[in-house]
């Protein structure tokens, strides 16, 4: 019997690089963007090193530096000012997406979030009913098929749902088709779980469910953690209605899902890794506990092996320094 078996092949940089499976690469990243109305100057994000808060100028500005060190794959979350309950104007973002086309041409890649929360008085992806106390579900999807056209026409190459409606799909597919943007990439964030790994980003968007109303979190639209069954059938709704791009959200916790769904459904899959996951990474390594590029290519690596082609990372520009 010979000494060495699985060893022979971890013995050099040499055999390693030539037997490994998964190799994230620079092209699969997307980095998110924060575009906030009538800011004066941007803002960091707590917990998000390197992430702003943009005003329109800084935010063309963030995107020209991101070219030249070849990022140019981005999913921008807008952020209005105006709250509001029921209707909800698409001026500000459709001006946004607008400029930022008109400045970069096809040189970028640009995904926009879909969703109300950053909109809404009360933080909720979605419309109230009277008594405060359910998301009603067709006004919801109706206000969210207007904002995605709207987003479209304005020059988005991809609208992303992150409400959780039932039935968004279908709706934006069809209101898409209606004005002119059957072009239009759809990436539903498929299955999207209600997570406590959201936070810095809630802080960023405007976006966290008042705490004072009776609905007081995210838990009757948004996956339960333990229902990965759910995340199944809701992927497979929403390939069916036609997103071209699926989504496991939160990553880390939800390698399982991933994993399963990718084998299941064969559609491009995107993980995102979220805001708390990163600053979760963050606060590990400012407190000397472990080294920031390691610990993150490694869970890039499990996404990848895991079967996600792409990744949505607020670390997507670190990706090109540490890959
Ligand atoms: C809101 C939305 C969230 C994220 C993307 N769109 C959070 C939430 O549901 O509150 C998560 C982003 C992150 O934490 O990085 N529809
Ligand atoms: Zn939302």
């Amino acid at each position: 019997m010979a000494k060495l078996s699985a060893r022979r092949t971890r013995l050099s940089s040499g055999i390693r690089e030539l037997t490994r499976e998964a190799r994230p690469a620079r092209e699969q990243f997307i980095q998110p963007l924060f575009s906030v109305q009538g800011l004066q100057s941007r803002e960091a994000v707590p917990g998000l090193n390197g992430v702003h808060r943009d005003t329109s100028d800084s935010l063309l500005r963030q995107i020209e530096a991101d070219l030249k060190a070849g990022i140019s794959k981005f999913i921008l979350f807008l952020v209005p000012t105006e709250k509001s309950t029921q209707t909800f104007a698409t001026d500000y973002a459709a001006t946004e997406i607008a400029a930022i086309r008109k400045h970069f041409g096809n040189e970028i890649w640009l995904a926009t979030d879909v969703c109300l929360c950053s909109a809404t008085t009360h933080g909720h992806c979605g419309v109230l009913n009277e008594a405060g106390d359910y998301i009603d579900n067709e006004f919801s999807v109706r206000a969210l098929a207007g904002i995605a056209s709207a987003y479209a026409s304005a020059g988005a190459d991809c609208v992303a749902p992150s409400d959780m409606m039932d039935g968004r799909v279908g709706s934006i597919r069809e209101q898409l088709s209606a004005t002119g943007n059957d072009r239009t990439l759809i990436m539903s964030y498929s299955a999207k779980f209600h997570s406590g790994f959201y936070g810095p980003f809630r802080l960023a968007a405007e976006s966290a469910p008042s705490e004072h109303g009776i609905l007081h979190d995210r838990a009757s639209y948004q996956i339960d953690p333990a229902r990965p069954s759910d995340a199944a059938i809701s992927s497979q709704r929403d390939s069916d209605e036609g997103a071209d791009i699926l989504m496991v959200k939160p990553g880390m916790p939800y390698l399982d899902v991933l994993a399963e769904l990718s084998r299941q459904i064969p559609k491009p899959w995107a993980v995102f890794q979220t805001s708390g996951e990163t600053a979760a990474l963050e606060l590990v390594a400012a407190n000397n506990l472990g080294d920031r590029a390691r610990m993150t290519v490694e869970t890039w690596t499990a996404f990848v092996r895991a079967g996600a082609q792409m990744i949505i990372s607020y670390d997507a520009r670190r990706a090109h320094e540490w890959l």
